[in-house]
C-alpha cells in the first residue's frame, strides 16, 4: 500500500494524542508528527504509538518532538501537508468554551505563527476552543488563504446529534442522518429539517418519528453535549468523538475525497453571511475547503444561523485585539 505525505498534530494532550493515533492507524501517511511543549511527552507518546504498529498493523511512522513557544523544535513540522492545532486548555466543570478565550488566544496565535514559518503550504485544521474564534485567529496569524484554515466542530456536534436520536429510537447510528450548523457554542444551530431516519429501508423525516418537544429536548442535549462530558469527567473534556471528527477531516483532505462535511469555514456571501468563520457544510479536498455547500433551511434555521454569525463575528473581533 502506498503511503505518502506528512501530517502534524500540535498539542499532545488527550485530543491531540488520540487524533494522532487515529491518523497513524489510517495507514495512509508516510509520517505523523506529534508535538507539545511538555518536555519529552510527545517523544514518549510516539515511542508508545510506534510500538503498537506490529499489533495494529500500520506502517505510518510517528515522530514526537518537544517544542518551545518561540519555535524551538518546529523544524520537525517542515513540509507538513496538514497540521491540526489542539494546543490549548480544555474546560473545567462550569466553564463555558468562551472562558478559554484569552489564554487559548495567546497559545493558538503563537502556534499559528510557527506553522506559517515552518509549514507554509499546509492546510490547517483547528480544534482549540472557543473553536470559531480560534479558527479565525489562526487564519489571521498564519496569513493563509481562508480555504486552507478550517475548524472542527460540526462533525462532532452532528455525531452527538445522530447518536442521541439513534439511542432515543433504538436504531443503529447508521440509520440516522442529522446536521448541526452555526457556532460550536451557545449559538449552535441543529437543523431538524435536514434530519432523516431510515426505518426498514425507507427514509423518513425525523419529524415524522418524534414530536416537536422530543426533538427540542434532543437539540438542547446536543448544544450541551460537550458540557455533559466535562461534568462527568470533572477534569478535562471529551476526546474520543472529537478526535474521530478531526481525523475524518484530515483523511478527507489527505485523500482529496471531495466529501461534504459540516465544518467551520469562511463565509463570503453564502446564506447571506460574510466575513466570518461559521459551521456550514463544505466540500473538502487536498487544498482545504473547495466549496461551501448551501442547503435549503427553514426560516427559523436561517435566522438562527445569521444570529450565530453575528455573535461569532463580534467575539472574533475581540480576539484579534487580545
Ligand atoms: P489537554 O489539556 O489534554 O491538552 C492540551 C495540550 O496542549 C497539553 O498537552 C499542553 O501541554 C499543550 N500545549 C499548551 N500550549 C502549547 C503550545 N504553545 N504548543 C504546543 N502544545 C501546547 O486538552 P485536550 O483535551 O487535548 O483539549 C485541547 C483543546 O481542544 C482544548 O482547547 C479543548 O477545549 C478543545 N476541544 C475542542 C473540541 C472541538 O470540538 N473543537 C472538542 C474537545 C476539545
Ligand atoms: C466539546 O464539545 C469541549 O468543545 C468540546 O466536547
Amino acid at each position: 500500500m502506498a503511503r505518502s505525505g506528512k501530517a502534524t498534530v500540535i498539542g499532545a494532550g488527550f485530543y491531540g494524542s488520540t487524533t494522532a493515533q487515529r491518523m497513524a492507524e489510517f495507514d495512509i501517511f508516510a509520517e505523523v508528527v506529534l508535538t507539545d511543549i511538555r518536555d519529552g511527552w510527545s517523544e514518549g507518546l510516539a515511542l508508545d504509538l510506534n510500538s503498537s504498529r506490529p499489533i495494529e498493523g500500520f506502517e505510518t511512522k510517528v515522530v514526537g518532538k518537544t517544542t518551545t513557544v518561540d519555535g524551538g523544535g518546529y523544524e520537525v513540522i517542515a513540509d507538513s501537508d496538514i497540521v491540526v492545532i489542539t494546543a490549548g486548555l480544555p474546560r473545567k466543570p462550569g466553564m463555558s468554551r468562551m472562558d478559554l478565550l484569552e489564554v487559548n488566544a495567546g497559545i493558538v496565535r503563537g502556534v499559528a505563527q510557527n506553522i506559517a514559518k515552518f509549514a507554509p503550504n499546509a492546510v490547517v485544521v483547528v480544534v482549540s476552543n472557543p473553536l470559531d474564534e480560534m479558527t479565525r485567529l489562526t487564519q489571521i496569524a498564519t496569513g493563509f488563504p481562508p480555504e486552507r484554515v478550517i475548524g472542527q466542530a460540526g462533525m462532532l456536534d452532528t455525531a452527538r446529534f445522530t447518536f442521541f436520536v439513534a439511542e432515543r429510537l433504538g436504531l443503529p447510528v447508521g440509520a440516522v442522518k442529522t446536521l448541526t450548523l452555526g457556532s460550536h457554542g451557545d449559538t449552535m444551530v441543529p437543523v431538524p429539517s435536514a434530519c432523516t431516519v431510515n426505518v426498514d429501508g425507507t427514509t423518513k423525516p425525523l419529524s415524522s418519528l418524534l414530536s416537536g418537544s422530543e426533538i427540542d429536548a434532543i437539540v438542547d442535549r446536543v448544544r450541551g453535549g460537550g458540557a455533559e462530558v466535562v461534568a462527568l469527567l470533572k477534569t478535562g473534556s471529551a476526546y474520543y468523538a472529537p478526535s474521530a471528527a478531526a481525523a475524518a477531516m484530515v483523511k478527507a483532505i489527505a485523500t482529496d475525497s471531495h466529501s461534504v462535511m459540516p465544518v467551520c469555514a469562511w463565509l463570503s456571501g453564502q446564506y447571506g453571511i460574510s466575513d466570518v468563520y461559521l459551521g456550514v457544510e463544505a466540500k473538502l479536498g487536498r487544498g482545504g475547503v473547495e466549496e461551501v455547500v448551501e442547503r435549503a433551511l427553514t426560516a427559523d434555521e436561517l435566522t438562527a444561523l445569521r444570529q450565530a454569525a453575528d455573535a461569532v463575528r463580534t467575539k472574533s473581533a475581540d480576539v484579534l485585539s487580545l
